[in-house]
């Protein structure tokens, strides 16, 4: 149960996520629609970056229309005097659970739900944007099978290089922690790093391992290879997955798209194997109930154009 019953008008229903300074709220309007509403409270002059991170993460996401990343609706901006005292996003709500708790019911789903992802961050790309934080905890699949990119703190103009190091740990790209430019190859690693989770359960060695005081050596070549780890990957997928978590950038897949047809390269091989009986019900399947939904679509997504960086727009 949430803390609060009603934000500025918004009836509140539940608590769907905290974050790092945030909390993520089910609401309702006086129209019985319902919305995520994100909450960022500034209690003290360092919670600036917080503040700042929650204004760039409604414009990135306003400056998108495709279904699988998540809408930003109205940025709220709550004052004592003068001060920005705290930022509410009213957001899309995604009816659904992360791919961190809910995973898919076989490798087909698997790569079909990953291209979706692929497809998205595709559409982000030509818009002149990384998301930058790519990883299971911001990829909701829906109750229909779909999937949606949520999170969009972190993300920043192609070739941003930024003034601090940001990611997740085990997910995390070497040019984020050396604190190099963002491209989209950045997004191809924490992706590539998402599936070898996926598939594995196991996380790619990165520069900051989860719980790691500092930074630590990288290589791919000490890391075992999805298939290695677990037999029923089919090889195309094994393969795609290593040459998205290169340690240099432009080893990895150039683009969104290559990502995207990789898999689905992968899926018919897993399709294959299946209808030869070779698939169903061993360990090591991806459990959950996902059901199979990548769609393409003539809509490429970015709102005005998709000629590089759109223009920032205030609110
Ligand atoms: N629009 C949404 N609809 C439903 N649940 C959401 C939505 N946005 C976030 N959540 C939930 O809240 C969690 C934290 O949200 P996120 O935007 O990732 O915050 P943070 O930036 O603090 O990591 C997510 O992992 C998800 O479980
Ligand atoms: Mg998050």
């Amino acid at each position: 149960m949430a803390e609060f019953s009603e934000i500025l008008g918004y009836e509140v229903l539940a608590t769907l996520g905290v974050g790092a300074r945030s909390t993520i709220y089910a609401v309702k309007d006086g129209k019985s629609q319902l919305f995520a509403l994100k909450r960022v409270v500034k209690s003290s002059p360092s919670d600036q970056r917080f503040v700042d991170q929650a204004i760039s993460e409604h414009e990135v996401a306003q400056k998108f229309d495709h279904p699988t990343l998540r809408k930003s609706i109205k940025l709220i901006r709550q004052r004592n005097f003068i001060r920005t005292s705290e930022i509410l996003v009213l957001m899309e709500m995604v009816d659904g659970a992360t791919l961190e708790k809910h995973q898919p019911e076989n490798l087909g789903a698997l790569c079909q739900l990953c291209r979706e992802v692929a497809q998205g961050l595709g559409v982000m790309h030509k818009g002149g944007y990384v998301h930058a934080d790519i990883k299971p905890n911001n990829i909701m699949i829906t109750d229909k099978g779909h999937i949606k990119i949520i999170d969009f703190g972190q993300s920043c103009p192609i070739g941003t290089v930024k003034e601090r190091i940001q990611g997740t740990p085990d997910y995390i790209a070497p040019e984020q922690v050396q604190r190099r430019s963002i491209t989209p190859q950045t997004d191809v690693f924490n992706l590539g790093a998402t599936m070898y989770w996926l598939l594995t359960s196991k996380h790619v060695p990165t520069l900051i391992p989860k719980g790691s005081a500092g930074i630590s050596l990288r290589t791919e070549d000490t890391c075992k290879t999805p298939i290695e780890v677990n037999e029923l990957v089919p090889p195309a997928l094994s393969s795609l997955v290593m040459d998205c978590i290169q340690t240099d950038a432009p080893k990895r897949p150039d683009t969104m798209v290559q990502v995207a047809d990789r898999l689905e390269i992968a899926a018919r091989q897993f399709e294959r194997r299946d209808q030869n009986g070779n698939n169903g019900g061993q360990n090591g399947e991806p459990k959950g109930d996902a059901k199979d939904g990548a769609k393409g679509g003539a809509n490429n997504g970015v709102k005005g154009g998709s000629d590089g960086a759109a223009k920032r727009n205030a609110s």
